[in-house]
């Protein structure tokens, strides 16, 4: 049975002191929860993930990273590689953020490479895709979603996709406070199961996590996680304090 996942992207947000006491605060807040299946993540930014990882070892809360860099080692000044994160404990890194894509330029093609990095160091991979309003409005966002997932994961065997999360996030629900209808995320979801299984198999296609992500809140994830299709959330906003974090935990 797939899982379902509430990951908080923490983007570049809170120092090292706010960091270890955010996760301190999910931590206690956790332990209190028959999580059954549900996995709890949270991403620090990289300064601060080992702090972080010593504050929830032995808790069910699991860290993991917001990018990492396609090359194993070597003159990439400011970059951090896939094995720096497992030398830390990690079992997870995101990728394909939208904010990577529109602001440090990753295109499909380095994705493709970094995909591949991340598997071959035995990492999961939180696989981020999404619209931006104009695809939406222009009635493209079938074929955007389609071919970001095609471009950056379809060279991987069937095998290798146990390790792959996937997460839709139209581009204009993010930060925005404007949320894709919980029907919306659901038509989006099977659409891409469906791919999934077209180019693969059922099986594959059924086991894949999906996750929505772009203004979820305790508001509104309730009716966006019982759609279905939609195994979690990646939560930006909302994932920065431990209350509200806890409440998107809940809804399921
Ligand atoms: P948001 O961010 O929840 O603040 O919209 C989601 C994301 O970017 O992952």
């Amino acid at each position: 049975m797939r899982k379902q996942i509430v990951a908080g992207n923490w983007k570049m947000n809170k120092n090292v002191q706010e960091s270890t006491e955010l996760a301190s605060e999910i931590v206690e807040k956790v332990k209190g929860l028959d999580l059954g299946n549900t996995r709890v993540i949270v991403t620090p930014t990289f300064v601060n993930i080992s702090e972080v990882v010593k504050v929830t070892k032995g808790s069910a809360v699991e860290v993991a990273a917001q990018n990492m860099h396609q090359a194993k080692s070597g003159a990439f000044t400011g970059e951090i590689s896939g094995e720096m994160l497992t030398s830390l404990g990690l079992k997870t890194v995101i990728l394909g953020h939208s904010e990577r894509r529109e602001y440090f330029g990753e295109t499909d093609a380095i994705l493709a490479q970094k995909v591949d990095a991340a598997l071959a160091n035995g990492l999961e991979i939180v696989f981020c895709f999404g619209e931006v309003l104009a695809e939406r409005k222009a009635d493209k966002h079938f074929d955007v979603v389609e071919s970001q997932i095609k471009n950056a994961l379809f060279h991987l065997d069937a095998a290798a996709w146990k390790n792959i999360v996937l997460a839709y996030e139209p581009v204009w629900a993010i930060g925005t406070g404007e949320t894709a209808s919980p029907e919306q995320a659901q038509e989006m979801h099977a659409f891409i199961r469906k791919i999934v299984a077209d180019k693969y198999n059922a099986e594959v296609a059924n086991n894949v996590s999906i996750l929505y992500g772009g203004s979820v809140n305790p508001g509104n994830a309730k009716e966006i996680f019982s759609k279905e299709d939609v195994d979690g959330g990646l939560i930006g906003g909302a994932a920065l304090n431990s209350d509200n974090f806890l409440a998107l935990i809940k809804s399921f």
